[in-house]
């Protein structure tokens, strides 16, 4: 068991890092100081942890930095007493990722590198400290109507976002032998919970959804994830934190591998439970368009790893993760609105002045 004092956050406004910041305070009662550095990208939204900055203002920091400067990020570590940094931040959308390669490189590559550097030069030969990286199922490639992704299986990625995840992974992993940096990583398959910008397939379908709008299926719909409640992410990354063995990479998947138009009828069925409204007025909504160019066909994890050495369990059950998910977006327009629209910059600028 590590002693994990005080920790630096990497891209804690997005989707995963902020519900991690938050299962800290609230589930776990981390005691120490608790760093939230992240560029903002149109995918962060600080305001996701107003209340935690209210409730926990003297633990909790938010630093706006990009990991890619390393100036900031040495005068961070320095200046919080950092012995823990879990590295979340990271452009994370494969449809984007196709349009525009570059931003992925920059953070996913570039970004993590420097961060690297910079716990390398401040913390040096110190054996009291952890880099936790957090990566995908993607690096893995895509997998046949069988099989599944062990921490054994060679990378093998296909598209420009899983291709810098998987260089991220080597550099950490290198970063360790070389200079014998603690490190653990952890591979997790596709999340779904509150916070996720509507991107995605499943907060996208549900704003779809509520709004009427055509419900757009890539292909044939027939690719297959497998699906984990961000809560039962972030329990994993925790126990990874506390007790994974130094050097050694751990799978994190649901056990729940699901076809994309299955998931996109189960989301009809729900809504139409939550409003009262017809099924078939939602499922009129599913239209089938081109497919995404490269579009892996299925992902399956095996986390018998993390199972056996650590003992995670999941808590989350798929149907009530769904529907407690669909209930969250529909509660919460106004913060979708505002991270649509690029509103929350103003929410920043009243909280942290102008930048
Ligand atoms: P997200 O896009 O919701 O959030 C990413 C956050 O990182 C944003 O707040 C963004 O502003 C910040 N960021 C981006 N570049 C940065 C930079 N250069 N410096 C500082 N901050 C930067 O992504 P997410 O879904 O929360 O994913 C978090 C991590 O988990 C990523 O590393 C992703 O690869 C990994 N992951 C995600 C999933 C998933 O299903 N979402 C599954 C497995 C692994
Ligand atoms: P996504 O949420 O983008 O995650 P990833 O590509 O990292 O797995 O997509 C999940 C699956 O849903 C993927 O097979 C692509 C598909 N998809 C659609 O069919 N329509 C959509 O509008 C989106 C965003 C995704």
């Amino acid at each position: 068991m590590r002693t994990l004092k005080n920790i630096l956050v990497t891209g804690g406004a997005g989707f995963i890092g902020s519900n991690f910041i938050r299962y800290l305070f609230e589930r776990v009662g981390f005691p120490g100081a608790i760093v939230n550095v992240d560029k903002l990208t149109y995918a962060g939204n600080p305001e996701s942890l107003d209340d935690i900055r209210q409730s926990y203002g003297g633990q909790y920091h938010f630093e706006h930095a990009d990991i890619g400067d390393f100036e900031r990020m040495r005068d961070i570590l320095a200046r919080y007493d950092i012995d823990t940094v879990v590295n979340f931040a990271a452009e994370s959308h494969v449809d984007r990722s196709i349009f525009g390669p570059k931003d992925f490189v920059q953070s996913n590559i570039v970004g993590t590198f420097t961060l690297l550097e910079a716990v390398r030069a401040h913390w040096g030969k110190r054996r009291d400290t952890l880099f936790h990286h957090v990566s995908t199922d993607e690096v893995y490639g895509s997998l046949g109507e069988t099989g599944a992704f062990y921490e054994t299986t060679p990378y093998d990625p296909r598209s420009p976002y899983s291709a810098s995840k998987a260089a991220s992974d080597h550099l950490v992993m290198a970063y360790h032998h070389t200079y014998e940096l603690a490190v653990t990583i952890s591979n997790c398959s596709n999340n779904y919970g509150p916070y996720q910008f509507p991107e995605k397939l499943i907060p996208l379908m549900i704003m779809n959804l509520r709004e009427g709008k055509p419900l757009p299926v890539y292909g044939d719909g027939r690719q297959v994830r497998d699906w984990l409640h961000v809560d039962d992410h972030n329990s994993a990354v925790w126990l990874i934190m506390n007790r994974g063995a130094n050097g050694e990479t751990y799978n994190i998947g649901g056990e729940n591998e699901r076809e994309n138009i299955w998931i996109v009828h189960t989301l009809c069925e729900a809504m139409a439970r939550i409003t009262g409204n017809s099924v078939d007025s939602y499922k009129r909504l599913i239209t089938h368009v081109a497919d995404r160019p490269g579009h892996d066909r299925r992902y399956a994890i095996n986390c018998d790893k993390i199972k056996g050495a650590l003992g995670w369990t999941r808590a989350v059950a798929f149907d009530a993760g769904l529907e407690s998910t669909i209930r969250w977006y529909l509660a919460n327009d106004a913060w979708v609105n505002r991270v649509r629209s690029g509103e929350y910059r103003n929410w920043i600028e009243r909280n942290y002045g102008k930048r």
